[in-house]
């Protein structure tokens, strides 16, 4: 792909809600002919021809200010708000910058892994220039077991991934296991447990397991974390986490558990308030 076009295209996956198929393809139809008419650029809807339900929304803006334009366009707006009650849209490529990107997202919880504390989207751009098909063998072939445990990012027993992984965990000194699971956007699934060593200060928790795999294998956008162990309270994030999970993975949904029951659900921003991040460097 040619490097102006790729600077002005966007990607979003969107998952649509069974039985929604028909009317989203008339949407996504209305949508395209919109953006021609209007001179904003051109969209195509692909397929995905693994995952039932998954499409790949791509628009291909004709200049950086014709995307301004196209999302503060109130017909537009109307196009993508009925999207939002049928699909799940999840951000993955965006090639324009716009102060407000999350204003069209506003109803996603994926929308939250978008905002990017780290260094804008430029990189993000970087991060997905394989192909689409490429990535998706990639995920396959490093799959093992129940990784991916179904197709539908969202509705993966996410906790149970942190039960398992947390049987891994090698807690020599504190005897206090603790699992990780998290969730990257496109649904894969992460897991970590917590590793200590002789020296106690090399310690590594669960979470930043989790976090480190997953972006040692190119994942940037993230929405979900389960963090498991055994104890009747729920175990938080480390303030350490929680500054590794805020600067990489955004303001994930944080579900605790311990192996019996969900015990608390949270966003990160509540548990790590005025949180320090690239943009005040
Ligand atoms: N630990 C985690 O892995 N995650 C947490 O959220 C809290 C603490 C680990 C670190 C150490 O191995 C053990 O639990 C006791 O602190």
């Amino acid at each position: 792909m040619a490097d102006s076009d790729h600077s002005r295209l966007s990607v979003a996956l969107v998952d649509v809600n069974e039985g929604s198929e028909a009317a989203f393809l008339t949407l996504a139809r209305t949508f395209a002919s919109l953006i021609l008419r209007k001179g904003y650029g051109r969209a195509e809807t692909v397929r995905d021809e693994a995952l039932p339900h998954r499409y790949y929304a791509v628009s291909h803006w004709a200049t950086a200010a014709a995307a301004e334009q196209c999302h503060s366009d109130t017909d537009v707006q109307a196009v993508t708000i009925k999207l939002y009650q049928i699909a799940r849209v999840t951000h993955v490529v965006n090639g324009v910058r716009r102060a407000d990107q999350l204003r069209l997202l506003i109803d996603d919880r994926r929308a939250r892994a978008e905002a990017d504390r780290r260094t804008g989207f430029d990189r993000r751009g970087k991060d997905v220039e394989r192909a689409e098909g490429e990535r998706r063998k990639a995920a396959y072939d490093r799959r093992l077991g129940s990784r991916r445990l179904r197709d539908r990012p969202g509705e993966v027993d996410l906790i149970g991934a942190a039960r398992r992984a947390r049987e891994n965990a090698d807690a020599a000194f504190s005897h206090f296991k603790v699992g990780a699971a998290l969730e990257a956007a496109d649904g894969t699934i992460f897991s970590g447990c917590n590793i200590e060593n002789a020296t106690y200060g090399l310690t590594i928790c669960a979470e930043r397991v989790a976090m480190f795999k997953a972006l040692s294998e190119g994942h940037r956008v993230f929405t979900r974390i389960a963090i498991v162990a055994d104890t009747a309270a729920p175990t938080p994030p480390c303030g350490a986490c929680r500054q590794i999970l805020w600067e990489f993975g955004g303001n994930l949904e944080i579900l605790l558990a311990n192996l019996k029951e969900e015990k608390g659900k949270h966003l990160l921003k509540d548990l790590l308030p005025l949180p320090f991040d690239a943009r005040l460097l």
